[in-house]
């Protein structure tokens, strides 16, 4: 089995929380992409859902499946949202960013009753850290935010280089909301919260790729099968 079967197998378990009615939260990344796909499978079987898209690339491939789409504009509260992750930890604190789409990620998870994570076991660790935390910041005075960064960090334990995320093209990589992302490879977070709490006091910061509180179950699938992590009660059977 690879990676993409694991990545699918836990996207396959996260349809079991998907209720006809339900308005969903769709993530971002190759994981979140494959339950986007089963989704899609599943409307044009009859399931009735509307979705907000994490970012525009998930808009693109729900849209493209016909999945019916809406805004948090128009439906600002969520029964669930399904998102991948860069890191899952025993308590469910997360590191997300890796494809830039922080921001809209937590916004609409926080908007949503309950937040499903799906991952192979690569992104499950013991301390987060190892994957370079990303920040979104403005573009506005970036050096100065990144040097206020460097400090707050550094008074709640954490240093390690920051970097300027680059596109493919060559270019400073812009989120969907025109802001920039810094990628800190701080190494081990041992206090994730009061790194998240210091980080907000930098004007120019928009949000971090800390969640924290935010995921109520993460599925993890590996060679040793499926590993459910829950802060709430599971009603489908863990075996795939
Ligand atoms: C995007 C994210 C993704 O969920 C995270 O990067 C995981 O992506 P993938 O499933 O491709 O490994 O946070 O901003």
């Amino acid at each position: 089995m690879s990676t993409d079967d694991w990545k699918r197998q836990a996207a396959e378990q996260a349809l079991e929380y998907v209720e006809d009615g339900m308005k969903l939260g769709l993530g971002t990344g190759s994981t979140a992409a494959k339950f986007v796909e089963l989704l899609g499978g599943k409307v044009r079987s009859g399931l009735k859902v509307v979705c907000v898209p994490t970012s525009e690339a998930t808009r693109s491939q729900a849209a493209a499946l016909g999945i019916p789409l809406t805004t948090l504009d128009d439906t600002p509260e969520l029964d669930l949202t399904v998102d991948g992750a860069d890191e899952i930890d025993e308590e469910l604190r997360l590191i997300k960013g890796g494809g830039g789409a922080l921001l809209r990620e937590k916004i609409v998870a926080v908007a949503s009753d309950r937040v499903v994570i799906i991952a192979d076991n690569s992104k499950r660790v013991d301390v987060l850290g190892k994957f370079p935390l990303p920040l979104e910041v403005v573009p506005f005075g970036i050096r100065a935010s990144e040097r206020l960064i460097a400090k707050l960090a550094e008074d709640s334990g954490c240093e390690g280089d920051i970097k300027l995320r680059i596109g493919t093209d060559g270019k400073p990589f812009v989120t969907d909301n025109g802001n920039l992302i810094l990628d800190c490879a701080f190494g081990s977070i041992d206090d994730p919260e009061a790194l998240d709490d210091a980080l907000k006091l930098v004007p120019g910061l928009v949000e971090t790729g800390l969640f924290l509180g935010v995921a109520d179950v993460g599925i993890i699938v590996g060679p040793k099968g499926v590993e459910v992590l829950s802060e709430i009660d599971i009603d489908f059977d863990e075996d795939v």
